[in-house]
């Protein structure tokens, strides 16, 4: 029996072409991008490729890209370089990579923009605490990992212009499925990960306007232009390239139809509860929840049936505990204790769901 895997938002696998640019510099090593010799400067206009990639895939000709280990170190080295009288204003749903450096950050003053119901954020909200407080960054994930909920960027872009703001986004789930484009001059820095679009984990990027603000967290041999100490990952930017080269938006927006199909039929097998902002979300994404059963229940039983889904963020995973997304929902606790997340990738733009359904059926009869 083959095995579905829908649990994209957690990491995508590596795509065909990021296999083969893998296994090329796997088998005719790269140098140290610090070598002066013919090794290092090959791995070296790597580096430099994927960064001028990575600066077009944004728009964005200005500032610097600093290569990091993920999108969870490209925003922990953007949230510790805020001078801790910093007033911060986000919400209790961005991601842990977010949120854990703000509270840890002792001193920062934060203003929690509240969700609604949907797991909606409303710019209108942020212009009332940013029309007080003269100065601040506003913090804002480009798509909920978990509800899938896109934001409003470009709303909250202009408030922060209009008011002096900066705006840091975590484009983790979107960049090189959606796009995302940060030509907004209210937007002041940007978090990649590699692996969320099926490239490499263990790769991601943060892009800053003023790289001034910067504080390195990571000392050392003070590779990234002094910002982030340690030998660049050139295997898994090896890896990046061809993704950020040719990205295929087309096929994520078109899992939609897939998305929409299996939701609807939960919905009227099941009983099944859509969860989120369903106008506006990630299109390869579902989050819903099944009424009198635990996420955890739902999650093993499909499990034996050869399908992968998740409950809560992986990124907390092995944890039973409710994800801070669902308990900061103001939903009650049914609801919250039976979501799941669905999340599908490009292998499954035409996939017949009778199986897929059998599957659900033989799980949760
Ligand atoms: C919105 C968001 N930010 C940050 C991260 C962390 O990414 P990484 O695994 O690259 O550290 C994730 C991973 O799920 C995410 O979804």
């Amino acid at each position: 029996m083959n095995r579905y895997y829908l649990d994209h938002n957690a990491s995508s696998p590596l795509r065909t072409d990021v296999r083969a640019a893998l296994s090329t510099y796997v088998n005719d090593p790269l140098g140290n991008p610090g070598g002066v010799h013919w090794h290092g400067q090959r791995a070296r206009a790597l580096v430099e490729r994927v960064r001028r990639l990575l600066r077009q895939s944004i728009g964005r000709s200005d500032g610097r890209v600093v290569f990091t280990s993920g999108a969870t170190e490209a925003n922990n080295l953007l949230l510790k370089s805020l001078p801790t009288e910093t007033v911060v204003v986000c919400s209790r749903i961005e991601h842990a990579s977010v949120l854990e450096p703000l509270l840890d950050h002792s001193g920062t003053p934060i203003h929690w923009l509240e969700a609604d119901p949907d797991g909606r954020l409303d710019p209108d909200g942020f212009a009332r605490v940013a029309r007080v407080v003269r100065e601040g960054c506003l913090v804002l994930m480009a798509a909920n990992n978990e509800l899938g909920n896109l934001n409003d960027v470009t709303a909250f872009a202009n408030v922060c212009l209009e008011f002096g703001w900066d705006m840091h986004v975590d484009a983790a789930q979107v960049h090189g499925r959606l796009g995302f484009d940060a030509s907004h001059p209210g937007i002041t820095s940007v978090t990649f990960s590699g692996h969320k679009a099926g490239g490499p984990p263990g790769v991601g990027a943060l892009w800053v306007a003023n790289e001034k603000r910067l504080r390195p967290q990571m000392e050392g041999g003070s590779q990234e232009m002094g910002y982030r100490s340690g030998t660049e990952n050139v295997l898994a930017l090896a890896g990046w390239e061809p993704l950020l080269a040719h990205p295929d938006e087309q096929s994520w927006q078109s899992l939609a139809a897939v998305r929409d199909e299996l939701e609807r039929w939960l919905e009227q097998t099941f009983g099944a509860r859509a969860n989120g902002d369903l106008q506006r979300r990630l299109p390869n994404t579902l989050h819903c929840s099944f009424p009198d059963r635990d996420a955890e229940e739902v999650v093993m039983a499909l499990d034996l049936e050869q399908v992968s889904i998740s409950a809560g963020s992986a990124c907390t995973a092995g944890s039973q505990e409710l994800s801070h997304v669902l308990r900061a929902m103001p939903w009650d606790d049914a609801r919250r204790r039976g979501g799941v997340r669905i999340s599908f990738g490009p292998e499954h733009v035409d996939l017949r769901l009778e199986f897929l359904k059998q599957r659900f059926m033989d799980a949760l009869k």
